[in-house]
């Protein structure tokens, strides 16, 4: 059955079975590699997509559920790769090997949305879901420290 998706600003139809995972609408039918396959059970956040401006794992997400919200990932967080998160991701260095950094990137976009100035306490919370085998966490802290004080938008585009 046809759906209709709206994805980094874009409308598109898929023609896919509506409990297909929305990680692989995003990675195989729509060729949007970025988002990142790692457990497939809900547990890693390495496919942690923006959908409405809340954070989800596209893994666990039927696409069906995706239609008629907004659906943002890693190549549509700015039109430039300047979003503040990114940019303070980059100052800091944050990644290793960068396979879980998509997500990272994409929870902590959510987390600024909803709280602009997180504590350590806030940040350790929100992004306890996202798993980094090469332990980059101290960086992801402080770059999110730095995206917030560069003032991160209220909503990510
Ligand atoms: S691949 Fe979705 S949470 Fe791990
Ligand atoms: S940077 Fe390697 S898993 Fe996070």
């Amino acid at each position: 059955m046809p759906l209709k998706l709206t994805v980094n600003n874009v409308v598109t139809t898929v023609d896919v079975p509506p409990d297909t995972p929305l990680l692989w609408v995003l990675r195989d039918v729509l060729n949007f590699k970025g988002t990142k396959y790692g457990c497939g059970m809900g547990v890693c956040g390495a496919c942690t997509v923006l959908l409405g401006g809340q954070a989800v794992r596209s893994c666990m997400t039927h696409v069906s559920a995706a239609a008629g919200e907004p659906i943002t990932t890693i190549e549509g967080l700015s039109p430039d790769g300047l979003h503040p998160v990114q940019v303070a991701w980059e100052a800091v260095d944050v990644p290793q090997c960068g396979y879980c950094q998509a997500g990272q990137i994409m929870s902590a976009a959510a987390l600024l949305q909803h709280t602009p100035h997180p504590t350590d306490a806030e940040i350790d919370t929100a992004m306890s879901g996202n798993l980094c085998r090469c332990g980059t966490y101290p960086r992801i802290r402080q770059a999110i420290h730095e995206a917030a004080a560069a003032g991160a938008p209220a909503r990510a585009k």
